[in-house]
């Protein structure tokens, strides 16, 4: 999609010689998706994948300083950010003409690409319901119990709440009520067009209850306004349906808990409402059974063959994404019930389709060591752990798997690694059980001593340091 939008800028000679081609994701997270694309870019995509990395300034952005250093400092991030072709920025859906640098100073960009995982569905929605000519909007207002002797009030508690979005309970120690309250919709959005597209949304459609992300709305009216370029491109996804049938009748607005915050389902028809009032080109994903929908918006009144056919293959006949999720689930339902032959099995599929996941890599040499496949094991956690030698306990693991192929020596090197990490009971207990088989007591002592000492209700150690021979 993205190469194929550059190769269509280029040619319309849209930017400036030596003017980067800028790719800005929002609200990014850990940044999975981002290393994601630039791997992408440099193995999948081409000799137009390789043009555009050469023009690439991918800026990953998050409203939270500390979400994008985070995320930037994964290695293979760093990498990129090293070689100037990745950009750590702040920015704010609800401020969508403001780019900034994570110190918090200006950055003038222009984006040719705008990508928001898994945003929208976090982003406030007007709760909305439609009943004949009349429209209603669900109102929701929040309270808290003041414990005897707290001397502030119950507002002043809330603000406290919602002034610290990771205190834990945030939600669940608030009392939460909701009603309906008749609207009109001309004085609820005073500009844009949010009237049209509502009721676009639920044309023919009575009653009629929607989510609507009017944040996520704005935000997209925003960046197509005062931080695009124009023609540019919006890439959406996130967890929903498709049909606008679904937003018939008289339901609940489907919020969900997540943790501390609160998401909702997105129906995706809603961005086609937008489009046709905004004079833009949307094409998205249709297929009902899907959990993730993909939508791409164009910022301009057509868009070409070439793009259209990008997004099909992506979008529509592309089910990776969807396979990945179904795969995994079914592969870690069958560890839990210690199937591990077929759970490796799915562990595999997925693996196909996310080759350099060291998630899954861990995840499958586990299953490998369990199920008593310690060749297959061993090669798996050896190459997770050279994508990602301090993510997981793939030391650990080698350890394990090497002591079943009695190669002692090694899997002492492989927990001592472990260690050096993290000094955890029972990697010190299998360590001494090692030192024991190489007759070598004192080292053995010294392991058990430390684990006992770590947990000494951790019966293993106790019999296993029990056993050793006494000095002397
Ligand atoms: C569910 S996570 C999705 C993360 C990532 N895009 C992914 O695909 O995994 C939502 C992200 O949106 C960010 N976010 C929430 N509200 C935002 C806002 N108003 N402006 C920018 N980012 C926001 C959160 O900090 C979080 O990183």
């Amino acid at each position: 999609m993205v190469t194929s939008l550059f190769v269509e800028v280029e040619a319309a000679g849209a930017l400036r010689p030596g003017e980067p081609f800028v790719v800005l994701e929002v609200g990014s997270g850990l940044g999975q998706f981002a290393e994601n694309f630039l791997a992408a870019l440099d193995r999948h995509c081409g000799a137009a994948g390789r043009q555009l990395r050469a023009r690439l300034i991918y800026c990953l952005s998050d409203r939270n300083p500390e979400t994008v250093r985070t995320a930037t400092a994964r290695p293979e991030l760093a990498r990129h950010l090293v070689e100037g072709r990745l950009l750590q920025a702040l920015f704010d859906l609800r401020r969508p003409g403001d780019l900034r640098r994570v110190d918090g100073t200006e950055l003038s960009l222009t984006p040719s690409v705008v990508i928001a995982n898994y945003v929208c569905c976090v982003s406030p929605p007007a709760v909305l319901r439609r009943r004949g000519a009349a429209f209603f909007e669900q109102y929701t207002s929040i309270a808290v119990e003041v414990a005897d002797g707290d001397t502030r009030t119950g507002a002043e508690i809330v603000d406290g709440y919602l002034g610290d979005p990771v205190a834990s309970k945030l939600i669940s120690e608030m009392q939460v009520e909701s009603a309906w309250r008749e609207v009109e919709l001309a004085g609820r959005f005073s500009s844009g067009p949010h009237v049209g597209a509502v009721v676009r949304a639920v044309a023919g459609l009575d009653p009629a209850t929607l989510l609507y992300p009017q944040e996520f709305i704005d935000f997209l009216l925003g960046i197509s306004s005062s931080l695009m370029k124009p023609g540019g491109l919006a890439m959406v996804s996130d967890y929903g349906s498709s049909d606008r049938h679904d937003l018939q009748g008289e339901h609940e607005g489907r919020l969900q808990l997540y943790g501390n915050s609160v998401s909702h389902h997105v129906n995706f028809s809603l961005l086609d409402a937008v489009a046709s009032e905004a004079g833009w080109v949307t094409l998205r994903s249709r297929n009902p059974f899907r959990s993730v929908h993909s939508a791409s918006i164009r910022f301009a009144a057509t868009v070409g063959n070439r793009f259209r056919s990008a997004f099909h293959s992506a979008f529509v006949r592309g089910e990776s994404g969807e396979d990945l999720i179904d795969f995994r689930d079914v592969a870690r339902t069958f560890h839990e019930r210690k199937e591990y032959r077929t759970a490796a099995r799915f562990y595999r599929r997925c693996l196909k389709i996310d080759r350099e996941d060291p998630q899954l890599l861990y995840a499958l040499g586990e299953v490998c060591l369990e199920g008593g496949y310690l060749d297959a094991a061993y090669r798996t956690l050896r190459r997770g752990q050279r994508i990602a030698p301090l993510d997981y306990e793939f030391d650990f693991l080698l350890g394990r798997t090497c002591r079943g192929r009695n190669r002692f020596t090694e899997a002492i090197q492989w927990y001592e690694m472990s260690l050096a990490r993290t000094e955890h009971h029972v990697t010190l207990a299998n360590l001494g059980e090692l030192h024991g088989f190489q007759g070598n007591h004192a080292k053995a002592r010294d392991c058990l001593a430390r684990a006992v000492a770590l947990v000494p209700s951790y019966e293993r150690a106790v019999k296993l340091l029990a056993e050793i021979p006494p000095e002397g």
